[in-house]
């Protein structure tokens, strides 16, 4: 579906995304470094089921709320990849968690 203009340059980190390791570019978006996976969702609506992709990709739209590091609701176009970041994808509503 994506993919890098130029593989040859850049630095990459690895990541987990339900489950499966993966090498994506450092300083990219969680929601970008899904697409350039190849994962098809971020996220399934709470009524219907239905499957989410990011839309906006500047926070507006909330299209792109995943599971990340075990916090439900994180809206991945506005965070960066980081090492070891886990990955899900979020079925339906997510129970509020607080954060630190
Ligand atoms: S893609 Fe719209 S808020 Fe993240």
């Amino acid at each position: 579906m994506f993919r890098l203009v130029d593989e040859t340059s850049v630095d990459t980190l690895k990541l987990s995304i339900e489950g499966r390791e993966y090498d994506v570019p450092v300083g990219i978006s969680v929601a970008a470094a899904v697409l350039l996976c190849g994962i098809t969702r971020l996220r399934n609506t709470p009524v219907s089921g239905s499957p989410r992709l990011p839309y906006c990709m500047m926070g507006i739209c909330f299209d792109c709320l995943m599971t990340i590091d075990g916090f439900p609701n994180q809206q991945a176009c506005q965070l960066e990849v980081r090492e070891n970041m886990t990955i899900e994808i979020q079925q339906g509503a997510a129970e509020l968690l607080q954060q630190r």
